[in-house]
């Protein structure tokens, strides 16, 4: 049995304590609960705008991690000089909008093809493996390759969007994406392309010898088709994760906060 490395994002445990910035809930709290319960890796992303995890909470999490730790980041030459000096495990290089939400689209790997290169081959220096988060598509792992990084994190986010679209709610919600608000045969279609894409793209990464993971939007409806695609050993997740543990700890949460104002 293959065995699927599960990479924890606890960057959302840092997006409640922002706001409030009070050191609640506490990031290495949740370090060692996801390392405690079979987190292989915790993902960190360290964000140009520090706008969840801060530089302290990287470091932190370096010291005391009992697993190894994947740092997410742009290309930006200050960050970079960050992260050569935290030394994790791992960098991954994700493209970053200071308007976007969250990560939205791969790496373009073609256009700052020299940026990135030259990227790698700083964190090389600093002996950090490097992984690509690029869109699911045959060019983009020939370039990965020739960039010199050792695996790449294929961006299941078009897949995950169109999933939710088809399978849940969220096309009656005020979050519907208004791009695929589509006929349901033409979404499922296109469902059926992104899965083909990304079992094309990890194949073809394999055989050019390059490590496969995959992330963003993954979660507990969607996650199966991602475990058949055995090229895939590792799965970054995060957002599903934090969501799901408000309600398996709020029931624990309000009971012991009820017992305490009960005289
Ligand atoms: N992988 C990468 C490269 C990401 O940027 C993110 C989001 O920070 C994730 C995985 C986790 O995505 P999600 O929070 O949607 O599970």
């Amino acid at each position: 049995m293959s065995k699927m490395k599960l990479g924890v994002n606890i960057d959302h445990v840092a997006v409640l304590r922002q706001a409030r910035r009070v050191n609640d809930p506490d990031i290495l709290q949740a370090l060692y609960v996801a390392c405690a319960n079979g987190a292989d890796q915790i993902t960190i992303h360290l964000r140009e705008d520090r706008r969840h995890i801060q530089d302290s909470d990287a470091k932190n999490i370096m010291h005391h991690s009992s697993v190894p730790v994947n740092l997410e980041c742009s290309i930006n030459r200050a960050i970079l000089n960050i992260v050569c000096d935290l030394k994790p495990h791992r960098a991954t290089l994700v493209p970053e909008k200071r308007e976007e939400v969250t990560t939205e689209g791969g790496l373009d790997v073609f256009t700052y093809e020299d940026e990135i290169a030259y990227a790698i081959e700083q964190l090389h220096d600093s002996l950090i493996p490097v992984s690509l988060f690029v869109d699911p598509s045959l060019e983009a792992m020939k370039k990965s390759k020739e960039l010199g990084a050792e695996m790449v994190e294929l961006h299941t986010g078009t897949y995950a969007n169109l999933f939710a679209m088809l399978h849940s709610s969220l096309p009656y919600s005020s979050d519907s994406i208004k791009e695929l608000e589509l006929p349901r045969y033409e979404l499922a279609s296109r469902l059926e392309k992104s899965l083909e894409e990304l079992q094309k793209a990890a194949k073809y990464a394999k055989s050019l010898g390059l490590e496969v993971a995959a992330g963003h939007g993954l979660n507990y409806h969607n996650i199966a088709s991602m475990l058949d695609i055995q090229e895939i050993t590792e799965l970054n997740i995060g957002q599903s994760i934090i969501a799901r543990s408000v309600f398996s700890g709020l029931a624990e949460a309000v009971r012991e906060m009820k017992k305490m104002t009960t005289r």
